[in-house]
């Protein structure tokens, strides 16, 4: 089997204002290559918490982090922030794009910040193409603000995929669309994992156990630990 792309070893979380209270209390996972599963639990157990370790956006207090082979314990940020660059893509509830930017020049930013630098024109077809995938050969020059919620965050998956990461984190992606447009997205995300020949994993955080149920494995978190039991 091949190596992990990230994995946390009893990984624990706290916080100063709380030293007594573990928000992530001793986890143990590992993400396969193109393996796909949801985090689920109420809200306040620790699932953004989790997912920002596991994308080195945030560190444990106790236990180890793990990223393509290299352990994050020691590495400093500027080296940190390249690997998260080159390996993880991003997307939360709210889209985050640039007001200013078209659609096309928003999935762009991600390229700016990698090391070695893509070509610009190959980065540009790129993105056209893929936007071109999510329905989007249309609106490539719409920005954020001419564009419907569901296409935004269309625009933020594509972004997020942009550098060609191998793990995909969502958190609550489907938070603020309606019931159509979320099961539009997962079905998205769904078909991203599966067509990419195993390059693309997937883990999505949600409190929604329907949504969680579509991509066909499930983790329930409850108070900082997985438990076995359904929610
Ligand atoms: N910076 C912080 N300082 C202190 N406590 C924090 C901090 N960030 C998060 N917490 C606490 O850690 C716990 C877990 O937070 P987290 O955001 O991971 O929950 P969540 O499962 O994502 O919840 P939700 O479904 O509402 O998004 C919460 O009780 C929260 O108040
Ligand atoms: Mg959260």
């Amino acid at each position: 089997m091949s190596d992990p792309i990230v994995q946390l070893k009893a990984v624990s979380k706290w916080y100063p204002s709380d030293p007594g209270r573990r928000v992530l209390d001793g986890i143990d996972l590992s993400i396969a290559p193109g393996e796909r599963f949801a985090i689920v639990g109420p809200s306040g157990c620790g699932k953004s918490t989790l997912l920002n370790i596991l994308g080195t956006l945030d560190r444990p207090s106790e236990g180890s982090v793990i990223v393509a082979g290299q352990s994050m314990d020691a590495c400093d940020e500027p080296t940190t922030a390249a690997l998260r660059g080159r390996e993880i893509g991003f997307i939360f509830q709210l889209h985050h794009l640039l007001p200013q930017c078209t659609a096309l020049e928003n999935v762009l930013v991600p390229t700016l910040a990698i090391t070695p630098r893509p070509d610009p024109a190959e980065a540009a077809g790129r993105a056209r193409e893929l936007l071109g995938r999510v329905g989007l050969a249309n609106k490539l020059d719409s920005r954020p603000s001419q564009l419907s919620g569901g296409e935004r965050q269309r625009v933020a998956v594509v972004r997020a995929l942009i550098n060609r990461p191998r793990l995909l984190l969502a958190d609550e992606p489907t938070g603020a669309l309606d019931e159509d447009n979320a099961a539009r997205l997962i079905d998205l995300l769904i078909e991203l994992n599966e067509s990419d020949q195993g390059h693309l994993a997937l883990v999505m955080v949600t409190h929604d156990l329907a949504l969680a149920n579509r991509l066909g494995s499930v983790r329930p978190l409850r108070e900082g630990r997985f438990v076995t039991e359904s929610l």
